[in-house]
């Protein structure tokens, strides 16, 4: 039996880019995994069945797909096909990670399958054939088996170090519902028709600030371009923008394409302030405090 833990990711600077031909979006972003994290259990199976079950802490009513389509159920079948075994296994998630929140919790459970499973069944798989695999189940699963703070290109998937210093708090604010990615993208591509987008970009003023490791200086560089599109879809995540702005957080920004809004914090004392306020005000339905950078899925025992 195998257990591997793999964090949440945020985005600390999100670009997009126009359309590209084959439905996906040019993203330049920055990476950051923080210390929420979901587990995956790998155990042999009695035949060559590939099964998942899920256990979900938090958030009321979550529905999460355990058949086929599941992205671990994919990224187990990636690894017996690259091996040409035909062992089963069975995953056992436990989940932290807010489903649909913006953070890849989807994505992060399939880094971790593939992590999981390469062990489970002695796959002596390059790190570049890896990196492949994952890229092919999801743009964000690369960075998930890295962890860190690290930049994405291509759709996300082609994953480059950032130089980065320091350690940062983060609160987050979780609703029970989530927000479609595809959505997101969709509201995108209505609000900028016509318009000239160029090759997005990281501003180099968040790479400054990671570079000093400075964090007033990040907290007014986050971005993210899906953010205006997020909110269109979903108003009322202006009232948690709104309650990070009166506690004076260093910054704030969608994670992904929403609906989690993350807050940087320069403090503990100042995490907790936030925390309380934002519990307090009824505008999302949990809050937690995170931080990051952590390492990508690694095994655990
Ligand atoms: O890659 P992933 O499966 O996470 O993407 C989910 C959806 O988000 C895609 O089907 C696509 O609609 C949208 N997407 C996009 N451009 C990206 C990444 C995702 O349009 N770079």
């Amino acid at each position: 039996m195998v257990t591997v833990k793999v964090p949440a990711k945020i985005n600390l600077a999100l670009g997009v880019g126009p359309r590209r031909d084959d439905g996906f979006h040019p993203l330049a972003t920055v990476y950051h995994a923080v210390d929420l994290y979901d587990e995956v259990r790998a155990e042999p199976a009695s035949d060559s069945t590939i099964s998942v079950r899920m256990h979900h802490e938090g958030v009321e009513n979550a529905i999460v797909p355990a058949g086929e389509d599941n992205l671990a159920v994919r990224a187990a079948h990636a690894i017996r096909d690259f091996i040409g075994v035909d062992d089963g296994v069975e995953l056992a998630i436990r989940k932290t990670i807010p489903i649909s929140g913006g953070m890849a919790g989807g994505s992060a459970d399939a880094a971790a399958a593939l992590v999981a499973c390469c062990d489970l069944w002695n796959c002596a798989i390059g790190r570049e054939e890896l990196e492949r695999l994952a890229a092919e189940l999801g743009s964000d699963v690369p960075f998930l088996l890295h962890g860190g703070t690290a930049m994405g290109d291509g759709r996300g998937e082609q994953i480059s170090p950032v130089l980065a210093r320091g350690s940062y708090l983060w609160v987050l604010a979780l609703q029970n519902h989530g927000l479609s990615t595809a959505d997101v993208f969709t509201e995108f591509d209505r609000r900028t028709a016509g318009q000239q987008l160029g090759a997005p970009l990281v501003p180099d003023d968040l790479l400054s600030a990671l570079r000093s490791g400075n964090a007033e200086q990040l907290g007014a560089a986050l971005t993210n371009d899906l953010q205006v599109s997020s909110l269109a879809l979903d108003p009322e995540l202006q009232g948690v923008f709104d309650v990070g702005r009166e506690c004076q957080a260093l910054g704030s920004v969608l994670c992904g394409s929403g609906p989690t809004v993350a807050f940087l914090a320069s403090d503990e004392q100042h995490a907790t302030d936030l925390a309380v306020a934002l519990a307090a005000s009824n505008v999302c339905a949990d809050v937690v405090t995170a931080s990051g950078p952590v390492t990508g899925a690694r095994h655990f025992s």
